[in-house]
């Protein structure tokens, strides 16, 4: 649980690449997630090339963690698995948190980057990675072993709960 509380996204990388035991355990808590019908409508695509990181950044206005990522995680669903881009969308969400999560308690840094609804990103991703018509790519997620150490956040908010 600690690596609940303790994440934060983290835009800055060392040049030191993750170990396939790492980018699997990612991938690991990735597949562990809850998904409408167990439909698992998830797609990732991994990518250790740093060329290929460094060109995905044009995906977005937003995307200057790619600029040092050693992994990108190309967060995509398989619309062929479920025609609902709503719930796909769901469901990689919850994917992804599980993929945060794990890379803070392996001592990875990690940072979301949003893609979908927004079609000229995801364009943009199309553009660089060549993928079938029923694969939709939703985000990326940046990754790396840190190089700034980004304070927690503490966002408890009473306000916004509803006790009753
Ligand atoms: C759907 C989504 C899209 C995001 N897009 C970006 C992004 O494009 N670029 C970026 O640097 N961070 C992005 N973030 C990270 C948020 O800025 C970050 O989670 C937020 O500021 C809270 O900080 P924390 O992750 O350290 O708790 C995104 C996060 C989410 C959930």
């Amino acid at each position: 649980m600690n690596a609940i509380y303790e994440r934060t996204s983290v835009r800055q990388f060392t040049n030191q690449t993750l170990t396939q035991e790492q980018v699997n355990a990612i991938l690991k808590a990735g597949f562990c997630a809850p998904s409408a019908r167990n439909l698992q409508p998830w797609y990732f695509v991994v990518i250790e090339k740093e060329s290929l990181i460094r060109q995905l950044q044009e995906f977005s206005p937003y995307a200057s963690p790619l600029q040092t990522a050693t992994l990108a995680i190309v967060v995509c669903a398989d619309l062929s698995i479920n025609p609902s881009t709503d719930y796909c969308q769901q469901d990689c969400a919850a994917a992804t948190q599980n993929m945060l999560v794990q890379a803070k308690e392996s001592g990875i840094g990690s940072c979301w980057m949003g893609g979908y609804p927004n079609q000229d990103r995801i364009e943009k991703i199309k553009e660089v990675i060549d993928l079938p018509e029923h694969i939709l790519p939703l985000w990326i997620l940046a990754f790396g072993i840190p190089n700034q150490n980004p304070p927690v956040k503490d966002k408890w908010n009473e306000e916004k709960i509803l006790r009753l």
